[in-house]
């Protein structure tokens, strides 16, 4: 963390609208689904897939009630002076669509933001640093056989998940106030039940996808979201880089990327607007 010498003091924020590979499917696409202004007083959803992305959440979190189904506890309470949800999914694409689901329909969520951490896909992007997902794609759905695009669900429309326009904006806007040294980007996240670690994955991701950095819980949490019809924006921040060694940067550094990322989430809930 300490190599970002140089970029102290700087906050870059990198707009990446456009790194589809094919057509971005209009499936479950909520483009303008709402804004800081348009959901009401509502629950607020918040997953993270490691008792490190939500531990300092819960923390912080008080008149607090835990209720627990399909083996997750799932923490209502305020945090910052607002109505919450907190609950750590657990690791995988399977764990997160189901929580997503029923943060929405147990708990009356309408709007979601997954916090976390990932694998960097671009030189650029350091650890330490915070991409703000512009949108999610799962990379291990592969239909190519059946001549499906490669990420596409088949038999429906949808291949990639457009983050809400209103929370992204939220998104960056806390990590901009909140962690004023580090750098932010805006770009597409690459989600899949793999924990990626060789020069050979990330190339298949990126020729497959492009995309900013590699998780294994958002693009599943969007799927419901968008199924569900919810907003949703997903925040990680960045533990490991290094081809062949990830999974060692990924223990040293992880815990301290977790707290970074929830620690914006927490300035982002303070300041969404109803
Ligand atoms: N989460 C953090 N680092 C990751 C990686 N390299 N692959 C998948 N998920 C991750």
């Amino acid at each position: 963390m300490k190599k970002k010498i140089g970029m102290i003091n700087r906050i870059m924020v990198i707009s990446v609208m456009a790194l589809t590979v094919g057509i971005i499917s209009a499936g479950c696409v909520k483009t303008g689904s709402s804004s800081e202004s348009a959901a009401g007083n509502a629950v607020i959803g918040i997953i993270g897939a490691m008792d490190s992305e939500v531990t300092s959440l819960k923390e912080h979190t008080s008149d607090k009630k835990t209720t627990v189904i399909a083996g997750m506890e799932f923490i209502e309470g305020t945090l910052r002076g607002r109505s919450v949800v907190i609950v750590k999914c657990g690791v995988g694409k399977v764990n997160a669509g189901i929580c997503a689901n029923t943060l929405i329909n147990n708990f009356g969520c309408t709007r979601i933001i997954n916090t976390g951490v990932a694998g960097s896909l671009n030189n650029d992007i350091n650890i330490g640093d915070i991409v703000v997902s512009v949108d999610a794609v799962q990379h291990d759905m592969d239909a190519t056989a059946l001549g499906f695009e490669k990420g596409e669900i088949p038999y429906t429309d949808m291949r990639v998940f457009s983050a809400d326009a209103g929370l992204r904006q939220a998104a960056v806007r806390a990590a901009k106030e909140s962690a004023p040294d580090i750098n932010v980007f805006e770009g597409r996240i690459c989600s899949g039940d793999q924990f990626v670690a060789t020069r050979e994955q990330k190339d298949e991701i990126i020729s497959g996808f492009g995309g900013m950095c590699t998780e294994m819980e958002g693009a599943a949490m969007a799927q419901a979201c968008c199924l569900n019809d919810t907003p949703f924006v997903i925040i990680r921040a960045i533990s490991d880089k290094e081809d062949g060694s990830q999974h060692v940067q990924f223990e040293t550094f992880q815990a301290a990327a977790a707290r970074n990322c929830a620690n914006i989430v927490e300035d982002m809930v303070e300041h969404l607007a109803d």
